[in-house]
């Protein structure tokens, strides 16, 4: 078994198995924030990457990607069913998005969360070196970095949580409060996307385990457990040198034209997902058709939704609801050879989101709930002719690093519908003044920065932090 000195630990790996049209399986960066943050980054770094690739059964041997060692997870079909889909996906993920959905609570599903954060340990306790960093990622590991530091307690032991962490009032509803909580806290280190985060966990430490906090520090009987909030970020530069190539700015001057070179084109790009709010941005397109305000042929919406979790009853349930949605909508509005939206479920290469991103004049990004969403930033990455118009939820983290972005209220039908307008209707010279400002804020909160911030603070040797952040 080779070790390493940093060693990620998350659900997923980086790469998703597909079958190629002509047959052959390949791997594929898989769709995802926490992929899609973390994989720059330690690209030709000597670190390990342990997590799940997807499938059930055996784990699969991977390759070494970018100098990454892949180091797989087995889950059975059995776990994929208690924790993936069912503890991490149907009781916390939509409890920590607000309960836009109702969170489901089984017992089982506990001791499956418990099971494989317990192998996900174990995985991680043998692919590190001595006194190596290990950085344990979002809400399906909360238990690894307590159950790692019962067995490895000369590693230095950080976490992130990469969604909300909710309110009081509402983690309060956990049957396994407790124990979720004291697994968080066997790390060095607990950062989350928000200030507010933070300062919820801190509560909770005090009146769950009654134990002395504050914002940026727990006492855990002898040790303490530093927290903080470390917005992430993307890897501009890589957004900025894909969408500034040739070949993709003439791609999305093929969008256009394929689309029907109308004057407006709007975007979206999500995981199907219930927390992004598709069904309230349709619904609100819907009615801007129905009165007359926008019209299909002037104005073309394209609506990327890559399927997620689809053996989870709620996101089938969305994908059914938003399909009728749209055929309806284009049933309505559109007229032959120019339908109202075009909608698309496929994933695509960082190239084809770089020219959708340019092809844009608004990008609409409107969660019900996201503990950032690196869709708006990777769209601000794009522009590098300063044009378009981010339209964003301020129910998203990236609405506190974009007050210039056109912000809504998601659940405000009407608001939403005047602020489309608003940003439909806004000077290039506005737009381009927008653009430039959250572009200088991308700039200097990047990926890197966000490693950055994060690993000098948890790693205070310094060497880890140089390493990744000068590739
Ligand atoms: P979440 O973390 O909930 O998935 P984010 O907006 O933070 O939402 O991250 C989504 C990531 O997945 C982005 O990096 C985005 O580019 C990528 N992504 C979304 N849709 C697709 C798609 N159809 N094909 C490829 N990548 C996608
Ligand atoms: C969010 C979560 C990640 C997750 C990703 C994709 O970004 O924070 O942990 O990997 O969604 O979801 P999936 O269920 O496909 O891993």
């Amino acid at each position: 078994m080779r070790q390493s000195s940093l060693v990620v630990v998350a659900n997923r790996l980086p790469v998703d198995d597909s079958v190629a049209p002509d047959g052959a399986c390949e791997w594929r960066r898989s769709p995802g924030g926490l992929v899609s943050a973390l994989h720059p980054l330690l690209q030709h770094t000597p670190a390990t990457w342990v997590g799940w690739a997807g499938g059930t059964g055996p784990a699969p041997m991977l390759a070494d990607i970018d100098g990454v060692r892949m180091h797989s997870v087995p889950l059975a079909r059995d776990d994929v069913r208690d924790h993936y889909e069912g503890f991490a996906n149907s009781t916390l993920w939509p409890l920590y998005h607000d309960a836009v959905e109702q969170p489901v609570y089984h017992r089982r599903w506990w001791e499956a969360y418990q099971r494989v954060n317990q192998r996900f340990a174990e995985a991680a306790a043998e692919a590190a070196e001595p006194e190596a960093v290990v950085w344990v990622q979002d809400y399906h590991l909360q238990l690894v970095p307590g159950l790692l530091r019962a067995i490895r307690p000369d590693l230095r032991i950080g976490f992130f949580l990469h969604v909300p962490f909710p309110p009081p009032e509402l983690f309060m509803q956990l049957p396994r409060r407790a124990e979720l909580l004291r697994g968080m806290l066997g790390a060095d280190l607990v950062g989350f996307q928000r200030a507010q985060a933070a300062h919820n966990f801190a509560q909770l430490a005090t009146k769950v385990l009654q134990l002395p906090a504050t914002d940026r520090r727990i006492a855990v009987g002898e040790r303490v457990v530093r927290i903080g909030a470390f917005p992430v970020s993307i890897d501009m530069t890589e957004m900025e040198a894909l969408s500034g190539r040739p070949d993709v700015a003439q791609r999305a001057t093929r969008i256009r034209r394929d689309l029907g070179d109308p004057q407006h084109v709007i975007l979206s790009v999500d995981r199907m997902d219930y927390t992004k709010g598709i069904e309230q941005r349709l619904k609100a397109y819907s009615e801007l058709l129905a009165t007359g305000h926008v019209k299909v042929r002037d104005t073309v919406m394209v609506q990327v939704a890559v399927p997620s979790r689809e053996r989870v009853e709620q996101y089938q349930i969305l994908r059914e609801r938003v399909e009728r949605e749209v055929g309806r909508i284009n049933g309505e509005f559109g007229r032959v050879g120019e339908p109202a939206i075009h909608y698309l479920t496929q994933p695509f290469d960082r190239a084809e989101l770089a020219a959708l991103y340019r092809a844009a004049d608004i990008m609409a990004v409107t969660p019900l709930r996201d503990g950032m969403n690196l869709v708006a930033k990777e769209y601000v990455a794009a522009r590098v002719d300063d044009g378009g118009a981010l339209l964003l939820s301020e129910f998203a983290g990236a609405a506190a690093e974009f007050p210039q972005a056109f912000l809504v209220n998601p659940h405000d039908l009407e608001g939403l519908k005047l602020t489309l307008m608003h940003a439909l209707q806004a000077t290039p010279a506005d737009l381009n003044a927008r653009m430039r400002s959250m572009r200088e804020h991308l700039r200097v909160h990047d990926i890197r920065a966000w490693a950055r911030s994060y690993l000098t603070s948890l790693d205070q040797t310094g060497n880890l932090v140089t390493q990744l952040t000068t590739t």
